[in-house]
């Protein structure tokens, strides 16, 4: 791990509430799937390509349009107001002065509306399906007029897998619902209507291309099920087990990124998440065929650690690493990667 994100994860155990840091931290079951996931990106070796000039690297990329500064996104994570008092206001001023993109969570505690305001760069928005489904499809829309660049929606949470080191969410009613109050009919449970939708079909992931922005599906695991999201209109894949928080002892994302780049062949961008804490981590996802890479808890642990200014070294880091990493492996840019790059450590 970069040693930035190493002082920021201590920074904040000493700064957040116990109940808090555990909520950010926990993985599902008997947290092996967590519990793998960083080593899992190291059983990997790079085969570098020397005698070509290094004297200038970028590590900028395109995505769906927008130019990032780096191949490296922030994850959806909930209620960011549990980590600073500005919550995804600051997070998304952070990411954009690093020249990232925020994926901004349906469970985020602060007005959609007020964080898009803040934005200086692209976000997009994480969906999820709710019991009542007229409430997603409002805030859906809300996310869509003010601005998301692209919707993801999160395939792996039918229901939200026990945490072990969990007796329920630390946040208060007013962050968890403050993006759903005004669209509860009357009469509802505010909690029943929005908790998950257990049929998050891939009719859904359908039905949000209406929207006329690319639709990626999160949580793919799978090269078949990667083609399927892709035959329901997916315009790219987000391989990821929810950072170990849904099915324990799913596969490793490192394992699997193989798998769906195969099946998915170039057709659609395909991105990573799960345990990445390092330029070389970033590094090893691009060199296994990943176009862009997602962070979770580290930009928790920066935005409780620093605010904005937090996040924004922290991805200035990652950066920083992997253009070291490119120059030392012998690419100029993520485009420029040589073929064969990653190799599996020999058991
Ligand atoms: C505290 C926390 C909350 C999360 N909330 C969401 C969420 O609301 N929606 C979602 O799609 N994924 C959510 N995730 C999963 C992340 O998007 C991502 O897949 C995962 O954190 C990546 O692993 P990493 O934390 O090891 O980088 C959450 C993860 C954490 C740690």
């Amino acid at each position: 791990m970069l040693r930035i994100l190493a002082e920021q994860q201590r920074a904040a155990a000493d700064l957040l509430p116990r109940e808090v840091h555990d909520y950010y931290a926990t993985g599902s079951g008997d947290e092996v799937t967590l519990g793998e996931a960083t080593a899992a990106w190291r059983r990997y070796r790079f085969r570098p390509r020397i005698g070509r000039d290094m004297t200038t690297i970028d590590t900028a990329i395109r995505l769906f349009g927008d130019e990032l500064a780096l191949p490296v996104l922030a994850a959806p994570t909930a209620f960011h107001r549990l980590a600073h008092p500005d919550g995804e206001v600051a997070t998304i001023r952070g990411v954009h002065r690093a020249g990232s993109l925020l994926v901004l969570s349906s469970r985020c505690s602060r007005r959609i509306e007020d964080v898009a305001a803040a934005a200086t760069g692209p976000w997009w928005f994480q969906v999820y399906l709710y019991a009542e489904a007229s409430i997603g499809r409002q805030v859906v829309r809300r996310a869509v007029d003010a601005g998301a660049g692209a919707l993801v929606l999160t395939m792996d949470t039918p229901y939200t897998a026990a945490k072990r080191r969990l007796s329920g969410v630390p946040v208060t009613d007013d962050d968890y619902l403050v993006n759903f109050v005004e669209h509860l009919p009357a009469g509802v449970d505010p909690f029943e209507a929005t908790t998950q939708d257990p049929a998050c079909t891939l009719d859904a992931l359908h039905e949000l291309t209406g929207h006329g922005i690319p639709v990626l599906a999160k949580g793919v695991l799978r090269g078949d099920d990667a083609l399927a999201c892709l035959d329901a209109g997916a315009a790219g894949i987000v391989v990821s087990n929810h950072g170990g928080r849904q099915l324990d002892r799913a596969v490793p994302t490192s394992d699997a990124l193989t798998e769906v780049v195969a099946a998915v062949s170039g057709r659609v961008p395909v991105l990573v998440d799960g345990g990445i804490r390092s330029g070389l981590d970033v590094l090893t996802a691009l060199g296994l065929g990943a176009d862009a890479v997602l962070v979770g808890r580290p930009i928790l642990w920066a935005l409780a650690a620093d605010g904005a200014a937090g996040v924004t070294a922290a991805l200035d880091a990652v950066r920083d690493d992997l253009a070291a990493g490119l120059a030392l492996a012998g690419a100029t840019s993520p485009a420029d990667l040589p073929a064969g790059l990653v190799t599996p450590v020999p058991r």
